[in-house]
């Protein structure tokens, strides 16, 4: 089933532009769309978020990268990616040719401001994708004080108001989960010119093997995804919809529609599949083929009538731990 031909319930205008559902492949685990072309057929999807850009090539941390983490993974990649350059001559070109009817956004990382803008300006002289996402939570540079630049709402807002200067294309912002509120960071990227905001990134974790006392994970801590981040995600996308009104895109935990419905009724528009990629490559489109069943059921004629509908979660938002 082809939902982009059949389903008008899950059609959105966003940003300008037309996503058929709303369901993209998260940063980090579809590549540039190469590698999983034969898997699933990208074009049922939304769109996909590419592997995050930096200005040169990384070839990552060493291994192991992944591990399973109970009801997660944590990963530790480091980014691996093939830098500017070849993602300009190689990867823009392949994806205007294959998913020009699905929306593309690119993913940009960096350890200073002036490394995500050198990469927009690369990115711009070449065009063929909807958009960027500025994954923010790289650690930046230590005279910057070496915090994620998602920790730190003064470091964001000078990354996002460099970038909004040198594109008009959809800038999102993308988040971590580890701040005591997230609301007023959405904030920040809202007043600093973002377009969207993606919540949430992975969360930082340690796994010890302890025969070799050892960390699990070759370079030792990482970030952890998969089904036990999806409370943390939706209520992210939870508290930024209280705080702003930009678009926001729902990630963390999605591996059925069920998942995907969550972060819509909690105020995202689009949402994004990650670490369920890897246990089925083609869980974003079952997603997909979920939430139009559920409108169907429901007799709901457009799925923007889901978005940020919750009820009965009114008690003022816990934003921090401890029993309440
Ligand atoms: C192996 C792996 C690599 C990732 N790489 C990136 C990346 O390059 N850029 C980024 O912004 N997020 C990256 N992420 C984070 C995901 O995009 C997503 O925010 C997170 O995994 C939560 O979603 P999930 O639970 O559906 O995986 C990566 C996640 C995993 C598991």
């Amino acid at each position: 089933m082809r939902p982009i031909d059949t389903n008008m319930r899950l059609s959105q205008t966003l940003f300008g532009a037309t996503f058929h559902n709303p369901v993209l492949l998260a940063a980090g685990t579809c590549g540039f769309g190469e590698e999983l072309e034969d898997a699933l057929d990208l074009e049922a999807l939304g769109g996909i978020v590419t592997k995050s850009v930096t200005l040169e090539p990384r070839a990552g941390n060493p291994p192991p990268r992944v591990v399973e983490a109970g009801n997660a993974m944590l990963n530790s990649v480091g980014l691996a990616n093939p830098g500017l350059e070849r993602v300009c001559s190689e990867k823009l070109p392949w994806m205007r040719e294959h998913l020009s009817s699905i929306q593309v956004f690119v993913s940009v990382a960096g350890h200073v401001p002036d490394e995500y803008w050198r990469i927009i300006e690369g990115l711009e002289s070449v065009g063929g994708f909807l958009g960027y996402e500025l994954n923010l939570s790289c650690p930046n540079d230590t005279r910057l004080g070496g915090l994620p630049f998602a920790l730190d709402p003064d470091a964001l807002r000078v990354v996002v108001e460099g970038a909004r200067k040198l594109t008009d294309r959809p800038l999102l912002v993308k988040l971590a989960p580890n701040v005591p509120d997230i609301g007023p960071v959405a904030e920040a990227a809202e007043d600093a010119g973002a377009d969207g905001v993606t919540l949430v990134n992975t969360m930082p974790g340690l796994l010890i093997d302890i025969a070799s006392r050892r960390a699990a994970l070759g370079a030792g801590s990482g970030g952890l995804s998969g089904p036990a981040l999806r409370a943390v995600g939706v209520h992210a996308v939870h508290r930024a919809r209280a705080c702003t009104s930009i678009t926001l895109l729902g990630v963390g935990g999605i591996t059925a529609a069920e998942d995907a419905i969550q972060y819509l009724l909690a105020g995202a528009s689009l949402v994004q599949v990650g670490t369920a990629t890897f246990a089925d490559p083609r869980a974003a489109q079952r997603v997909v083929m979920g939430i139009a069943r559920y409108t169907e059921k429901m007799g709901i004629e457009n799925v923007q009538d889901l978005i940020g509908v919750v009820q009965g979660t009114d008690r003022p938002v816990p934003v921090s731990g401890g029993p309440r």
